[in-house]
């Protein structure tokens, strides 16, 4: 069976990481794309040099020209700026959008029938564009950012009480933005649920709510740690466990930007929720109940991501 086509439009900090873990894990060849000539040949030359000494076989290409994506099974877009210190994601709008409806158009071209996973910020609005600008289904096209964010929730938890990380699960909802919905009395140790944690004296309520907050500012945390940009090794990881399920069709259960038709009371709109991930693409909305207090955060959320996505529709009406 030939190996499977993943073309990386994007060569920075996150395209470069996802380049060499596809090629680690052997999920398939690999072309990297970017505007900046040089960029993706090297990382490219870098990372097949590597293969040799870590022992795995894949093929690196670097390209500057749409054409080289052609027929790609997975397209995962990182293009665009990332922000600095004192910007938020909705700063990058303008710039990013413009970069959205190129990529779309490429993608159109040559790769319609790729899987498509955008991690380009603000999340909810450019995959909303990229889905817009490059003719797809839906259900073809998903954001990465639930994944990352329950990654980090995640981290922390363990990192409290103490335990594996394998053996914490986390259930974030909403826009991958400050005002995203960490729901605690979903995510679990061992299957325990946080609040049972707090009554068990494993944590306190003080410290639980100081680490859902923390989540929610996880990606700040790192632009102002690292300054020149943001966070790149962990949502590289994230977005490869989103394009390994659906090239595995393994079905997994993954909180991603996903676009609702009427679940959780939202049309039209990509939001972070949870769903399954197989060969078919989306095949699924995970759709819980919500308590009013998290109905209420949610909507919050919703409120901030249809905010971005009228913003894009202005500058850009011909999207839709
Ligand atoms: N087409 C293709 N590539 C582009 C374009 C474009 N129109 N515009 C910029 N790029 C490339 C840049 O040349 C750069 O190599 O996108 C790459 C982005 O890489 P970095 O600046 O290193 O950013 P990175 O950390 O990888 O983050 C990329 O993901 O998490 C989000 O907020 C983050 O939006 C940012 C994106």
């Amino acid at each position: 069976m030939a190996r499977k086509k993943i073309a990386l439009i994007g060569s920075g900090q996150i395209g470069g990481t996802l380049a060499h873990l596809i090629g680690l894990k052997e999920l398939g060849d690999i072309v990297l794309f970017d505007i900046t000539e040089g960029t993706p040949q090297g990382k490219a030359l870098d990372i097949a040099e590597s293969a040799p000494i870590e022992g795995f076989d894949a093929g690196y290409s670097g390209t500057n020209s749409y054409a080289d994506i052609e027929g790609a099974d997975v397209v995962i877009v990182t293009a665009g700026v990332p922000r600095k210190p004192g910007m938020s994601r909705d700063d990058l709008v303008g710039t990013n959008l413009k970069v959205m409806e190129q990529v779309g158009a490429g993608i159109r071209k040559y790769a319609p029938g790729a899987f498509v996973i955008c991690i380009t910020n603000p999340l909810d609005a450019m995959v909303w564009a990229l889905q817009k600008a490059s003719g797809l289904k839906p259900s073809m096209v998903v954001g990465m950012a639930g994944v990352l964010d329950a990654g980090r929730f995640r981290y922390f938890l363990a990192d409290e009480f103490g335990v594996s990380v394998q053996d914490v699960s986390a259930f974030v909802l909403g826009g991958h933005g400050d005002d995203m919905v960490p729901l605690v009395r979903y995510s679990t140790v061992a299957g325990i649920p946080l609040p049972d944690l707090v009554r068990m004296g494993w944590t306190s309520q003080a410290k639980l709510d100081a680490i859902v907050e923390r989540t929610r500012k996880g990606g700040g945390e790192i632009v102002g740690l690292l300054k020149t940009g943001s966070a790149f090794y962990a949502p590289a990881s994230s977005a490869i466990a989103m394009a390994e399920s659906y090239l595995k069709d393994k079905k997994r259960v993954l909180p991603c930007a996903v676009f609702l038709e009427g679940q959780y009371g939202v049309d039209g709109l990509y939001v972070g929720v949870p769903a399954v991930i197989g060969a078919g693409g989306i095949e699924k909305v995970v759709e819980i109940e919500l308590n009013s207090g998290e109905r209420s955060m949610f909507d919050k959320s919703i409120e901030s991501v249809r905010g971005l996505v009228e913003a894009c529709q202005q500058i850009a009406p011909h999207l839709g």
